[in-house]
């Protein structure tokens, strides 16, 4: 299950996105990558521990707070601090899977990364190339988003952005350990929310929207980790 969140950020939060990054220091993206991905990984990236990288992360952490749309796909129990990538023209990363387990230095948190989620910074126009390219069950599914908007994906997924062929395209990127860890669970769930919501704003008396809303719960009850 692929979601596209729009609006995660407003434009003024992009513009300091883009204000704040052109002063950053940027280095080799292979300093997050596992041994599989560093061979196909060409990009570069914040340091994660970079003042750049803690401010804007908890701007995003922030905004994803008010997406009721990333609560209901994710059903997040942990989001790993996020992090800032760009490739410049001729960069790329190859098909690779995400690490299973992310550690982060700072705090020493561990999580399993059950969804991957990659924010736009660059809008679309202004570069060429760069999509993200997603391989399911389903086949494959491309995302070049506009500023602001959001891609979120299972971090089981085999994924790789193409060559970039013009301009530069900046993006955050983070993984999140999720209350419901198996996805097939995840995607009826949130089939269930949006359809519960629906109904509720098609037909707000109707019996079933209460009683709907209880099997929800009561599914999330019986699946959730805590
Ligand atoms: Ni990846």
């Amino acid at each position: 299950m692929m979601v596209h969140v729009p609006g995660v950020l407003t434009p003024e939060q992009v513009a300091r996105c883009r204000e704040v990054m052109q002063k950053a220091e940027w280095v080799d993206g292979r300093v997050t990558a596992g041994h599989q991905s560093a061979k196909t990984k060409n990009n570069l990236q914040l340091p994660e521990d970079a003042p750049e990288a803690r401010e804007l992360g908890n701007m995003v952490i922030e905004a994803l707070g008010r997406s009721s749309l990333f609560m209901s796909a994710v059903l997040p129990k942990q989001v790993f601090p996020p992090l800032f990538n760009r490739y410049d023209a001729g960069m790329t990363f190859g098909a690779h899977v995400d690490n299973a387990v992310r550690g982060h230095a700072a705090s020493g948190a561990r999580i399993r990364t059950d969804v991957s989620s990659t924010l736009f910074i660059s809008a679309p126009e202004d570069y060429d190339g760069g999509e993200l390219v997603v391989e399911d069950t389903y086949g494959r599914h491309s995302a070049k988003l506009p500023a602001g908007d959001m891609i979120v994906y299972p971090a089981t997924s085999l994924h790789h952005v193409a060559p970039i062929t013009r301009g530069s395209r900046i993006a955050s990127f983070f993984w999140t350990q999720s209350m419901i860890r198996d996805e097939a669970q995840r995607a009826l769930l949130f089939d269930l929310d949006m359809s519960i919501m629906r109904l509720g704003n098609d037909h707000p008396q109707h019996k079933s929207v209460v009683s709907l809303t209880a099997v929800y719960h009561n599914l999330l009850r019986q699946w959730a980790e805590m």
